[in-house]
């Protein structure tokens, strides 16, 4: 069947990877938007509605579903191409542009992976708590929404006052970073995308992309530990 034969063939893993990979793109992307209202001086107000609106609204719960589906998607075919290969001499799937790119393209299952153990802490931690019962998160008065929400924001913040917490997250952001400066470019290089003009302003927008998205994520956990 076509399906098997393009789940299985190298190019069709390579398009799952860029797919997917610039689906988790986005997702960083409007996440980091969201999460940096932890740092306006309401109280959590802001943000704590916003965390209200993005678990109860069923569109966004839809995209949330397709959300984890894709994060298991990508480090399970990453994983797969991984060891595809290593079994294969002389083809590689990752190209390299320079010295550093070519040490994160080298290592993108091993950073991956790592990645993968991150999200699954950090959901551990915010996301299971606010799944579960009564008594993991505080209820607050949301003024905007009119009803108790879960206190997200106390969470978050008792989170990031404890300085082992702040370091795991440093740690991540750092490979994430290292991870995306690879991958960025790449999913557009898989996508046929290869052009005089473009994939130069392509491989750059992904160097900044990977520092400007970690470096934003990074903020929160310092701000909260030091100005907190
Ligand atoms: C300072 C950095 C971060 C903070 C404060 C933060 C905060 C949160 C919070 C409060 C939640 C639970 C509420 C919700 O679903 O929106 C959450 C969920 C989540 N976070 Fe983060 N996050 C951070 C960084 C990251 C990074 C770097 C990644 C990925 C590499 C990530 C991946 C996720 C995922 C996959 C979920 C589940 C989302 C969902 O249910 O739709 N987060 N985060």
């Amino acid at each position: 069947m076509w399906i098997t034969n393009f789940l299985t063939s190298s190019i069709g893993r390579k398009l799952i990877m860029s797919l997917t990979g610039l689906f988790l793109i986005l997702f960083l992307t409007v996440h980091l938007a969201g999460n940096l209202q932890l740092l306006w001086n309401d109280g959590g107000e802001s943000f704590n509605s916003y965390a209200y609106m993005m678990t109860h609204n069923p569109l966004i719960k839809l995209i949330a579903y397709g959300n984890y589906f894709f994060i298991l998607l990508h480090a399970f075919v990453g994983i797969l191409l991984y060891f595809q290969n290593k079994g294969a001499k002389g083809t590689k799937y990752a190209v390299s542009t320079n010295a550093s790119a070519s040490w994160s393209s080298k290592n993108m299952a091993l950073l991956g992976t790592l990645i993968l153990a991150f999200i699954l802490l950090h959901m551990g931690d915010f996301w299971l708590k606010m799944k579960m019962g009564e008594g993991w998160i505080n209820e607050v008065d949301s003024i905007a929404l009119g009803h108790p929400v879960k206190d997200l924001y106390e969470k978050v913040n008792y989170s990031f006052s404890q300085l082992w917490i702040v370091i795991v997250y440093l740690v991540g952001l750092g490979v994430l970073a290292l991870h995306l400066s690879h991958g960025f470019a790449s999913a557009f290089q898989t996508l046929g995308l290869n052009h005089k003009k473009y994939t130069p302003m392509i491989k750059m927008l992904g160097k900044i992309y990977s520092i400007l998205i970690p470096a934003g994520f990074a903020i929160i956990p310092l701000y909260v530990y030091f100005f907190k």
